[in-house]
Parts: C-alpha cells; sequence; structure tokens
C-alpha cells in the first residue's frame, strides 16, 4: 500500500526567488530579482569570522545566543532607538529573522486566531500563521506609494484578532512608516489584547533623511511586541542567517520555547564574530547613505524610461510601473523581460494572496555598479508597448 501524504501547504509551490534566479541563469540574464548583494562583504568581517572559528568557537552556542552579540545589540538598540531590552531575558539570537517570525507567530497563534496581514508582505507569514492553525485577514496597502489604509486596518480588527504583522522599512515596496503611522497603529491597538510583530530586517536602509521608526521607539508598542531583524541585510551576509528577535521578558520566554525546539543556537564563530564587527556603529549606521547612492544611480539611469518610477524610501528594492510598456500581467513580463531583454525581477503580484496587479515589478539593486549599469541600459531600450 503506499503511503498517502496530505499536504498541510496546499497553496504553497516552488517560491518565485527560485524560480526567477533558476530563470536569470538559465537565460544569463542580469538577476535583480532575488534580495541579495553581489558585491562582498567587509573583508574585516571575514577576518573574525576566521578568528573565531580557528580559536575553537565551534561547538553549539548558548540557545539565547552568545552574550557578547546580545550585549552589542542591546547597546545598539539603546543608541539608536533609545529602548532599552535586557540581553539576558529580551533578546534571543535565531538562524535569520525568518526563524524569529516563525517562532514569534507559533508563540502566540492558537487555532481560529486572527493575524492581520498588510499586503503585499513577504512570503513566510502567511504559512507560519496557517501552520499553526491561524487566519490570515489581508489588507492591502495603499499604491501608489503603498501606505498603509488605517480606515481599512481598523474595519479588519475583530475580538480574534491575535496580531498584526507590519514591516518597515517595507519589502518589496520600500514604504517606511511615519510618526503619524505608528501613533495611529498604537492608538488602535490600546486597551486590546494584540499584539504587534515588527519586522525591521531593513532598519538601517532608510533614506532622504527618513529615520527608521523601529516599534522598540515606541513604549505603547514596545511592550506587546516581538521585534524581528537580520544581519544579512545589514552586513552583505545573507547566507550567513544571523537574526534576532527584542522582545518583553515574558513574551521572549514564549520565543525562547519555541526557538529551542526549532533551531536550539546559531552558528556560533559567526555570532562572536558579528559581535565584535559591531563594536565600531558606523559599520551599520553607513549602510542608508550607501544604498540611497545605488538607489539614486539606479533611478537616474532610469529617468527618460517608459517606466514609471518613484524613487523607494528604504531597504535595498525598487519598483518600478510599467503600464505605459505592456498591460501583460506582471507574471508574464517578468518572464518576458528575462528571455528577451535579459533582465530577471519579481513581479509584485506575488507577494499577494490573490495575485493582484498593480503593475509594478520589484527590482533589487544592491548590485555593483556595473550592474546596474548594464541592466538599465536594457531596461531604458524598452519601447513603449513591449
Ligand atoms: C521583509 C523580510 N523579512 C524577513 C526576511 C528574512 O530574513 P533572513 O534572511 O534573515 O531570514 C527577508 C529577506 O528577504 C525580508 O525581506
Amino acid at each position: 500500500m503506499s503511503v498517502t501524504l496530505r499536504t498541510k501547504l496546499p497553496q504553497v509551490g516552488t517560491t518565485i526567488f527560485s524560480v526567477m534566479s533558476a530563470l536569470a541563469a538559465q537565460y544569463e540574464a542580469i538577476n535583480l530579482s532575488q534580495g541579495f548583494p553581489n558585491f562582498p562583504c567587509d573583508a574585516y568581517l571575514l577576518e573574525l569570522l576566521n578568528k573565531y572559528a580557528r580559536s575553537g568557537q565551534n561547538q553549539y552556542a548558548h540557545t539565547f545566543g552568545v552574550p557578547a552579540l546580545r550585549q552589542a545589540i542591546a547597546q545598539m538598540v539603546a543608541t539608536q532607538y533609545a529602548a532599552i531590552y535586557n540581553p539576558d531575558t529580551e533578546i534571543t539570537i535565531t538562524s535569520g529573522a525568518t526563524e524569529a517570525l516563525y517562532a514569534a507567530i507559533t508563540a502566540i497563534v492558537r487555532p481560529t486566531d486572527e493575524v492581520i496581514v498588510l499586503e503585499p508582505c513577504y512570503d513566510s507569514y502567511v504559512p507560519a500563521i496557517e501552520l499553526n492553525g491561524g487566519k490570515p485577514v489581508f489588507v492591502a496597502l495603499q499604491a501608489p506609494d503603498f501606505r498603509p489604509d488605517w480606515a481599512q486596518i481598523r474595519a479588519a480588527i475583530t475580538p480574534k484578532t491575535r496580531a498584526i504583522i507590519l514591516n518597515t522599512p517595507h519589502n518589496p515596496t520600500g514604504y517606511v512608516w511615519t510618526p503619524s503611522d505608528m501613533d495611529t497603529l498604537a492608538a488602535l491597538v490600546a486597551d486590546t489584547d494584540i499584539i504587534i510583530i515588527s519586522d525591521e530586517v531593513y532598519e538601517f536602509m532608510s533614506f532622504d533623511e527618513r529615520p527608521h521608526l523601529s516599534v522598540s521607539r515606541y513604549e505603547a508598542l514596545r511592550e506587546r511586541a516581538f521585534i524581528v531583524s537580520s544581519f544579512g541585510k545589514t552586513f552583505h551576509t545573507t547566507g550567513w542567517k544571523v537574526g534576532y528577535c527584542l522582545a518583553p521578558e515574558a513574551f521572549s520566554a514564549e520565543f525562547r520555547k519555541i526557538h529551542q525546539y526549532l533551531t536550539f543556537s546559531t552558528h556560533t564563530p559567526t555570532q562572536y564574530a558579528i559581535a565584535e564587527y559591531m563594536q565600531e556603529p558606523t559599520r551599520y549606521t553607513q549602510l542608508a547613505s550607501f544604498y540611497q547612492q545605488k538607489r539614486d544611480k539606479f533611478v537616474g539611469l532610469l529617468q527618460g524610461s517608459a517606466f514609471g518610477i518613484i524613487p523607494t524610501q528604504g531597504t535595498y528594492f525598487q519598483l518600478l510601473n510599467y503600464e505605459k510598456i505592456s498591460q501583460e500581467s506582471d507574471t508574464v513580463l517578468a518572464e518576458k523581460f528575462v528571455k528577451e531583454i535579459g533582465v530577471a525581477a519579481i513581479p509584485v503580484s506575488v507577494f499577494y494572496h490573490n495575485k493582484q496587479q498593480d503593475k509594478v515589478l520589484r527590482f533589487c539593486f544592491a548590485k555593483d555598479d556595473e550592474t546596474l549599469e548594464k541592466a538599465a541600459e536594457r531596461l531604458r531600450q524598452l519601447p513603449q508597448r513591449f
């Protein structure tokens, strides 16, 4: 008798990121689809990794994370956001932000609980909610800049609402939450049991003098929040998968119960290396100007093209509106771009549960200048009506 396996995630297939990267490789296209830098991280960070690996830091790390790294994060959060988190009880190191998001959702979501998800959104939130028996309640962000629609968010809240997931700076749209967004959220959840899960992996990539408004800056939000971030984005090391979660002690205690059995601990020498590297704050505070220059370069090169461009406010993604070029769906057009002009991008509809069409593609500009120049040259040549 053959054993049948009933999927717990019927909607989930191969992610678009794998599909587009494979297609880009097959057609030798310039890959601006998946979000990762094509340039190396700082050689000094590699030296530190080497130093700690060679000096014998190669066994299981403390399950909550190497103390030196938790202390470095506490220091960073205190200076950047004026927020005090106890490194012993309120900061946990995880294997990437993805693990932290999964652990936070698992710690709080029970069957039939509702979680408000603002779309378009990063693809790990919904499966994590569903695997825990929860129900995602979708609210669309408002094009063209994709700000939160507060009337709709308010209308989506019910007695079953367990949490709201927010992401600022936002992937894929680049929107950065404003003081008014934060104040409105705080007023909305006051006197409720709603928990905030704040995905802040692009915390050091907020442009044009816009401060990153971490939820940790707001006492009324911080006391009910899991805040998640990742060093992959900050130090050009997405493959290292080291992230962290800030949460009040009682929240962290529940989070740690899950983390303990998900991964137990995170790669040891990398944690030591990052802890030492963080002792010089300019190594993360200069990231915004680094990526702002890349954004300006990419956007500048595309001026005069047929794309509609609103310069991104944060992250290393730029959305391009293609309404004037094609009326095709974004998935069809993204595939055509790879095959016919040799540039891979991500169709934004994949970040919506209902595959909503905003006629925009997402391009990652965390690439060296030569790659950006070549990609822009190809994109600039696109005729109206492709
Ligand atoms: C919004 C968002 N959250 C979380 C992650 C995952 O981060 P990590 O690679 O550290 O798991 C990403 C990565 O692309 C992201 O864009």
